[in-house]
């Protein structure tokens, strides 16, 4: 596993390994690595000939100044993480290497970053695009492994590839859990002991919902959603959205066509968790 920190030195490895035809799979990451991402590394793994992991904390995609400060930086254990698995290439550049110049450039995705995420979290999803974009013309990947537990973010991704013709396969990935249903997150790190213990009820919660679905309406799962974490306490639901998984347009009625998505963030403390669970209905 090698280690780069500026575009240069990592785009002449690439070269080589480009020149002699073999696939680059990517997967984009902020560290803090978990499981989870080993789980997107090893599927690129299985799946392409040369990977690439990039760590970097994006601060264009942080509406929020102290969660960009506190956001975990570890990338001595990161690596260590990486070393576990089959990781060619690691590029971990500073912001001034990724920011040379100021990134002013607008991304306009519609009605996908008006809501859930990026109601809650404006200009979030143009950060995400000018990183991501950038990372893709640096490393010009054939493939790229996206988490699905950040749903949006992966459609935010697909309509950038699309808007832009990016030759770039998008590659969905399930979202691994802990023990007790907690989606895997690099802030699971700052939760502390009292809101870790909780958290699992997110997930259970979700669970309860999918069963559901057969017997109580739309809007009734929505408020037993919102109800049943709130009535923790130490939890609070700051939103619950059931939505089309393409179009990310609020479902009415679960007899509408198409596969719906529970989509759901929570404040645990001051740390800020998002799941989602597919009702696939129809
Ligand atoms: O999902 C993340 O960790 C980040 O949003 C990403 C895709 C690495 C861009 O900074």
């Amino acid at each position: 596993m090698k280690v780069f920190t500026t575009v240069t030195s990592l785009q002449e490895a690439l070269k080589d390994v480009q020149d002699k035809g073999f696939t680059v799979g990517f997967v984009p990451t902020m560290g803090a690595l978990h499981y989870g991402h080993l789980s997107l590394v090893a599927k690129a793994g299985s799946m392409t000939d040369i990977v690439v992991v990039s760590i970097f904390v994006n601060p264009t995609q942080f509406t929020d100044k102290n969660d960009l400060t506190n956001y975990p930086r570890t990338l001595e254990s990161d690596l260590k993480l990486l070393s576990s698995v089959r990781c060619d290439y690691v590029f971990s550049p500073s912001v001034e290497e990724m920011y040379p110049v100021e990134d002013t450039r607008k991304f306009d995705f519609g009605y996908l970053e008006t809501v859930m995420e990026g109601e809650f979290r404006p200009g979030h999803f143009n950060g995400v695009a000018q990183v991501v974009s950038k990372l893709f013309a640096i490393i010009l990947p054939q493939k790229a492994f996206f988490g699905l537990k950040d749903f949006q973010q992966l459609a935010v991704i697909r309509k950038m590839v699309r808007q832009m013709g990016l030759p770039v396969e998008i590659v969905p990935c399930d979202i691994v859990r802990e023990g007790d249903g907690l989606a895997m997150s690099s802030r699971n790190k700052l939760l502390l002991p009292e809101y870790r213990n909780c958290a699992s009820i997110i997930y259970q919660t979700l669970k309860e919902a999918k069963e559901l679905t057969t017997t109580k309406s739309l809007q009734f799962i929505k408020d037993f959603v919102v109800n049943r974490i709130n009535a923790n306490g130490l939890l609070k639901v700051e939103y619950f959205e059931i939505v089309d998984e393409n179009s990310l347009m609020p479902s009415k009625n679960f007899n509408e066509p198409g596969a719906k998505v529970g989509c759901i963030a929570v404040f645990a403390g001051k740390v800020r968790l998002i799941d989602n669970i597919i009702f696939d209905i129809n």
